[in-house]
């Protein structure tokens, strides 16, 4: 099976076998990376914007290299540095850098539903770098490849996510994705942090962090997005980490081999102790190369490559 769809715009709309055809493309990108001289003439002649409207260090960086990796021209466009700052529209921002023979648009943008707009007004193909609090498609993409890397399948797998639900874009991404490959997917936070409609997303809901950890393989700890959220949606900072900071205690409660991930920033100290986050068990640096190798891999597909044609 090839890739079909123009745009990669969420896990929730895909299948199984389309993300399992994106990390099984990441495989041999992260042969590329992992070599002295990284550059393979894949794409060139093709180019690469990424349009931020949000800050980033990883995501867009990382979009930078990959398409850099592959030998595609790249631009780097914020809106605090562009024609958006006049005024411009999304859609006329757009349609500007369609006409430049744009092939890919990466998109990051506070709107819920901007990466799902600008596909549906320009030809070239969109990725949603992530949208509002929606989906970070690419995030829970490097995610499950780190986790697949490193325990050999999904399937099975109980995975923890812990933190603030409602605002993660990165906690919708990985429970779509997950769910797909058939893992178990608990999350845990403050219940003023939890979406209404969770449930019907196919997990397990814990009030209490050290339940959601029990035998957990692999446990997904989440920023708290303090700028998306109004105040008084929990008691205090020192009180949120007391009740759901992952700590040595904590990791403990795990299975022995488990795995902490982290999409970071990480704020140390509140969401996760500064032993686990670079202790033995943390696969945080990890997740950020992997994040390189599987942006390669959607940019190879969505500008029409094939999985057995890589340029080792
Ligand atoms: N995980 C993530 O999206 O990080 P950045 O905000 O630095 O891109």
């Amino acid at each position: 099976m090839g890739w079909q769809r123009k745009d990669l715009l969420g896990l929730r709309d895909l299948t199984a076998e389309e993300i399992s055809l994106i990390l099984d493309t990441a495989v041999p990108m992260k042969g590329i990376i992992g070599r002295k001289i990284k550059k393979t003439p894949t794409l060139r002649g093709r180019s690469v914007v990424t349009l931020f409207y949000e800050n980033s260090t990883r995501t867009r960086s990382s979009f930078d290299l990959a398409a850099k990796f592959l030998s595609a021209d790249t631009v780097g466009l914020s809106a605090s540095s562009s024609s958006v700052a006049k005024g411009e529209s999304l859609r006329d921002t757009g349609l500007t850098l369609n006409a430049m023979g744009v092939d890919v648009v990466v998109i990051r943008h506070p709107a819920s539903g901007a990466a799902e707009y600008l596909a549906r007004c320009i030809p070239a193909a969109v990725i949603n770098a992530g949208d509002g609090t929606h989906e970070h498609p690419t995030q829970a993409l490097l995610d499950l490849f780190t986790i697949r890397e490193k325990k050999g399948t999904l399937t099975g797998l109980k995975v923890a996510i812990v933190g603030d639900i409602l605002h993660s874009r990165v906690a919708r991404s990985n429970i779509w994705g997950l769910t797909k490959m058939g893992a178990e997917v608990r999350v845990s936070g403050p219940s003023t942090l939890m979406p209404p409609d969770i449930e019907q997303m196919g997990v397990k809901v814990y009030s209490e962090l050290d339940a959601a950890l029990e035998g957990a393989d692999v446990v997904n700890m989440l920023r708290i997005q303090l700028e998306r959220q109004q105040q008084g949606l929990f008691p205090s900072i020192r009180e949120y980490s007391r009740l759901f900071g992952m700590n040595q205690r904590r990791l403990e409660l795990t299975a022995p081999d488990a795995l902490v991930l982290h999409p970071g920033p990480i704020n140390r100290g509140v969401e996760i102790s500064a032993e686990v986050a670079y202790g033995s068990r943390s696969v945080i640096l990890d997740q950020v190369t992997n994040g390189v190798a599987v942006r390669m891999a959607l940019l190879y597909l969505l500008t029409g490559g094939e999985v057995n044609a890589i340029a080792h």
